[in-house]
């Protein structure tokens, strides 16, 4: 719901409550964003009544040191006012959301307010992917505000999502002026606080190590999550979170943001000298320069924003709910997804139809659904050296092509799916000949080398073209049930031959929209294919992908200890549906670790779950195990893909999910998947290392109906964990666990079991 009244405008969700109000200078004062308040707009005469004027500073003192707006303002500076947006240069000198250079060369702007509208329903973006709503559930603010010194305009919006307890910002600038103006930096949402309580949470690592939880109480001075890969990153993903001291998993403040969007981001905190916290979030302002055309509009995108006072958990569920009814789209939204077999781990690029039709069958007898050909079966694709751009199968490889395989494993009753890399191209490879000028490059300069491979120029519309197009007949040459679409090279020697040289600020945002137009048309053109985004891993795992592909490629790394926690770390800004996760061999072939079938199994159970590796090479005791594990896995498929997603103890914190300020290293990791209804529930508990003499260890659930009674039990043989419980029970008490049930009892140490060992369990209502 939006009110408008007066001067102040206040946004509620069902458990939050946003407001800020114009203040006579025509500024935008941020006046809160937290737990519901109540706003008794019925009863109120004014607004002292409602409560809402308690809110807003009363300006009647100027600090020291620092400059007043104008003459009529004389206790007023930007510098310390709570704003909805910043400009640079009229006293605010914190962190800007809106820098530019205008025609006169000067970079001072001032946004003040010129009008507001109030609708419902989301309109999408003209040039970028942002939530929808086809519930007609959401509310629309637009803010209008006009720089009337240069003749611009910028529009603030805010959607309303009730239910989700989100509230999704973007902004819009459009040049009315009769010239050229740089647009240096517009960013998405801007969260002025009060006070500087808050603990900074960004997900940061790199290829094999993606989304580390790291906590920074931020009480001066200035810290940024940002990637600079020309993508969303492993370095820095952009989902990040504020939270005030003492939360924990499950109580406490916790914010949420993400942002729409797969290119160079930023995210920033700034404690400035008064103790008001600035946070912002956009399109990384590193040497991005857009040249903005008399009469042209420049839009920033979605920023999306959850609070829950129910700690980490509470508002990991909002964002959960958020991204798979708002951003998710399409057939694949709700659809049970196929149990998968991938043959990259299998055979890498040593692939051939005799080969893959093999590993088919094994998966066929084991109970896989669909079966997918990773690299190595285009152009003359032996290595990484060679033929990305070449999109033909290698008939000596494939000598029935694309379509006599696919025919073949349909056969086997399995759908089909493939592996392309569509956005890049070796120098070795005909395209290449073809079309040197159609790469990222400064021409006649050195360049940097990555995977041996360059990046196609998405920001020419004929090579934007040309993928559309090829990849349309690849993906209809066969029947393809599947894509993964991968990227794996990070952005250097930042230069487009198609633009001019005042506009090379402009490659990595323009590379982003021509990749997000290419996804949609082939997304539009082939609804029925079940797309998976995938960038070396979990480097462009963002919202932007989400908006195209239901499912994302989480980590290269495989390992069940490494999985369990780049998965930890993806669960406190996306649904585990969208997290992909897959069985693999042991040893591992990224950490050499061995782990029990089961324990690779219970981890990757928890995402879009499948197996990759070379069953050929397993025992028949592993067969067996594997074909029980996927019998259990499409018993409890719906909870696992639809259900609610819980954190309990982790490696990094035994003490229910506290910030950096209250940690302390655990041994467990623990976490809780309830279906939808709430009548069943998976639950999991991994140990890192076995510990004699140490502590009993529990099982405690999370998110259970209190009063329901649930039969508990464990998924293994041999377990004798087996109960009625309440659910309060289960999640309040918890479950102490079964010790040492491997192979006897290892001598009464109290130990739950090995090195690496997970046990699943599962609850069903009585
Ligand atoms: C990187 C991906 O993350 C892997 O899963 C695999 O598809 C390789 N690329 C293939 O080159």
């Amino acid at each position: 719901m939006i009110i408008e009244k007066d001067n102040y405008y206040i946004l509620h969700t069902k458990n939050t409550t946003y407001c800020f109000r114009v203040l006579d200078t025509g500024h935008l004062e941020h006046l809160y964003y937290g737990r519901k308040i109540t706003v008794d707009m019925e009863e109120a005469d004014n607004w002292a009544q409602s409560g809402m004027e308690a809110f807003a500073e009363r300006h009647t003192h100027i600090p020291g040191n620092t400059n007043t707006y104008d003459r009529e303002h004389e206790h007023f500076t930007l510098e310390d006012m709570r704003l909805e947006m910043s400009s640079y240069g009229k006293g605010d000198i914190r962190e800007p959301f809106v820098e530019l250079v205008q025609a006169d060369g000067s970079a001072t702007c001032d946004f003040l307010f010129e009008g507001a509208k109030i609708s419902r329903g989301k309109e999408p973006y003209q040039t970028l992917p942002g939530s929808y709503d086809d519930s007609g559930e959401a509310a629309h603010l637009t803010v209008t505000l006009l720089d009337r010194q240069y003749g611009l305009a910028l529009e603030l919006h805010y959607y309303v999502y009730e239910d989700c307890d989100v509230i999704a910002r973007s902004s819009k600038l459009r040049n009315d002026s009769g010239s050229t103006v740089t647009v240096k930096r517009l960013l998405s949402t801007q969260i002025d606080f009060a006070t500087s309580e808050y603990i900074f949470t960004t997900f940061s690592g790199t290829w094999g190590r993606e989304m580390h939880r790291t906590d920074l109480l931020v009480q001066a001075g200035k810290y940024v999550n940002a990637s600079y890969t020309g993508t969303s990153s492993s370095r820095a993903n952009p989902f990040v979170m504020l939270s005030k001291c003492g939360a924990t998993e499950d109580a406490g403040d916790c914010y949420g943001c993400n942002l729409v969007y797969s290119g160079n981001h930023y995210e920033a905190v700034e404690v400035n000298s008064y103790g008001k916290t600035r946070f912002v979030s956009g399109i990384n302002p590193q040497a991005f320069a857009w040249q903005l055309l008399p009469g042209e509009e420049f839009e920033a995108p979605e920023a999306v924003m959850a609070f829950s006072a129910q700690g980490y958990n509470g508002m990991s569920q909002c964002m959960h709910r958020f991204v798979r009814r708002h951003i998710v789209r399409g057939e694949w939204r709700d659809k049970a997804r196929p149990v998968i077999l991938n043959s990259w781990e299998a055979a890498y690029f040593d692939i051939n139809e005799r080969k893959l039709l093999q590993l088919a069958r094994a998966g066929k007898a084991v109970g896989i659904e669909l079966f997918v050909m990773d690299d190595g079966w285009f152009g003359d694709r032996s290595d990484d050296t060679r033929s990305l751009g070449d999109w033909d199968a290698n008939l000596r490889k494939l000598p029935h092509g694309l379509s006599g395989l696919c025919d073949k494993i349909n056969k086997l009753g399995l759908d089909f799916g493939i592996w392309v890399e569509p956005e890049m191209i070796n120098v070795n490879s005909r395209l290449y000949q073809r079309h040197p000028d159609w790469v990222i490059d400064v021409p006649d300069k050195p360049h940097a080398e990555g995977r041996n491979q360059r990046i196609l120029d998405l920001t020419k519309t004929i090579v934007q073209d040309y993928i559309i197009a090829k990849m349309s007949e690849v993906f209809s040459s066969a029947n393809i049930a599947y894509v993964k679409w991968d990227m794996n090279r990070t952005f250097s020697d930042y230069y487009s031959r198609g633009l001019a040289p005042e506009q090379q600020g402009e490659v990595a945002h323009r590379y982003v929209l021509g990749l997000y137009r290419c996804l949609g048309e082939l997304v539009r053109r082939f609804p029925k294919i079940l797309f998976e985004g995938c960038s070396a891993g979990g480097n462009r795992f963002d919202l932007g992908i989400l908006s195209y592909f239901p499912q994302i490629w989480a980590s290269d790394n495989t390992d069940a200890l490494c999985r369990a926690e780049i998965q930890y770390g993806y669960s406190y800004g996306y649904p585990m549906s969208t997290v992909s996760a897959h069985v693999s061999a042991s040893p591992n072939h990224q950490t050499f670790r061995e782990t029990a079938l089961d324990t690779r199994f219970s981890v990757a159970a928890f995402g879009a779950f499948g197996y990759e590796c070379d069953l050929g090479a397993m025992t028949r005791e592993e067969l067996k195990k594997i074909e029980a594990q996927i019998a259990l896995y499409k018993q409890w498929r719906d909870v696992l893909q639809q259900g609610s997603f819980y954190r309990g103890r982790s490696f990094r914190d035994n003490t229910n999910g506290g910030s950096v300020l209250v940690q302390a290293p655990g041994n467990h990791m623990e976490w809780t998947c309830v279906s939808p209804e709430g009548g069943q529930a998976v639950g999991l508990v991994l140990q890192k290392l076995t510990m004699p003499n140490t502590q009993y260890a529990y099982y405690q659930a999370r998110g259970l109906a209190p009063e329901k009674k649930y039969h508990f039990y464990s998924g293994l043989p041999g377990v004798r964990e087996d109960y009625q419980l309440y659910g309060d029970a289960l999640m309040y008490g918890g479950v102490c666990l079964t010790q040492g049930f491997y192979d006897g009892d290892p001598g009464g140490e109290r130990c739950l079991y090995r090195d690496f060992d997970a046990k699943l369990f599962f609850m069903e209502e009585e």
